[in-house]
């Protein structure tokens, strides 16, 4: 029986994971399918064990379900510990492991396709959501100058920054601080909304990143009008599926002709 993975969310229609990993296995070889599966809002855990029973092999989780995945898992990486969320189960003998592959995909993006080493930079992270909880650890890791987390309702960011032993808190403790790396991880950009951000927050050639995808957003608009270089978070996307990918299959696809095709599509 060919290997079965899926993606759950709600909704889901809209989701280019199963695109990504269809690419994904032409260009290894590996022989599996991937479906995306919208679950019930009221019944996440039914939907992925009912996958799991049928013979699925392994499972993404998006939006609004990381944190339930994260329950459902019975162990976890210590990345996913530190987001308190799952994006990537696996099932094998009758376990069910979690894991957040959000931030590797950042950091992968960062330092494979825009040639943005984090290490000894000062970077900021707006949001405190299940985004910028994915992505705190792996930053970390790069040991970068420093990481701020700043966000709208401030005691979420210093919440957030404990955990990762960093410093944080609301926009207006931007007031004077200046950052090579700005990643927006807020949903304002879904919503077409700035964050308040100081005029002068980009140090000289700062990248601005933005998670969101697929149209230009306020944030990208007001750091290039800043002088700063800007990405959006498609090569997130999919080099958190090719972390997920390599998880599953022992084997790592090349994500840059991926992030291409989608960007032609
Ligand atoms: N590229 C990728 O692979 C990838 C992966 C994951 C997520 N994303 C993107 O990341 C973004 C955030 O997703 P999420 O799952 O973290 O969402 P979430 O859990 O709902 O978090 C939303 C965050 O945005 C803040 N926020 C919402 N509206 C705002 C506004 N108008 N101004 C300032 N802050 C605002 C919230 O602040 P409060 O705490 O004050 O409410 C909170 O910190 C989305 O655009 C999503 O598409 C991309």
């Amino acid at each position: 029986m060919t290997d079965r993975y899926a993606v759950f969310g709600n909704p889901i229609s809209h989701s280019k994971s199963p695109l990504i990993h269809a690419e994904f296995a032409r260009q290894t070889g590996q022989e599996l399918v991937y479906e995306a599966i919208e679950a019930p809002m009221d019944d996440f855990r039914g939907a992925v064990l009912a996958f799991r029973d049928a013979g699925g092999r392994g499972a993404n989780v998006t939006v609004p379900f990381k944190e339930q995945a994260y329950l459902l898992a019975g162990e976890r990486s210590e990345r996913a510990d530190a987001a308190g969320a799952v994006n990537t189960l696996t099932f094998a003998d009758g376990e069910i492991w979690g894991d957040n592959t959000d931030g590797a995909g950042l950091v992968n993006d960062l330092l494979n396709n825009l040639d943005f080493d984090p290490a000894g930079q000062r970077i900021l992270l707006l949001g405190a959501g299940g985004a910028a909880r994915g992505v705190g650890l792996p930053l970390m890791e790069r040991e970068p100058a420093e990481l701020f987390v700043a966000n709208r309702t401030a005691y979420k960011a210093r919440e957030l920054s404990a955990r990762f032993d960093c410093y944080g808190g609301g926009f207006e403790a931007l007031e004077g601080r200046r950052f090579d790396l700005v990643i927006n991880a807020t949903a304002a950009s879904l919503a077409g909304d700035l964050p308040p951000l100081p005029e002068d927050i980009f140090m000289r050639g700062a990248l601005a990143y933005d998670m969101m995808y697929g149209r230009d957003t306020p944030f990208l608009a007001f750091a290039r009008a800043h002088g700063a270089r800007t990405a959006d978070g498609l090569g997130m996307l999919v080099e958190q599926a090719a972390e997920a990918f390599a998880i599953w299959r022992g084997v790592r696809p090349q994500t840059a002709p991926v992030i291409a095709m989608l960007r032609n599509a």
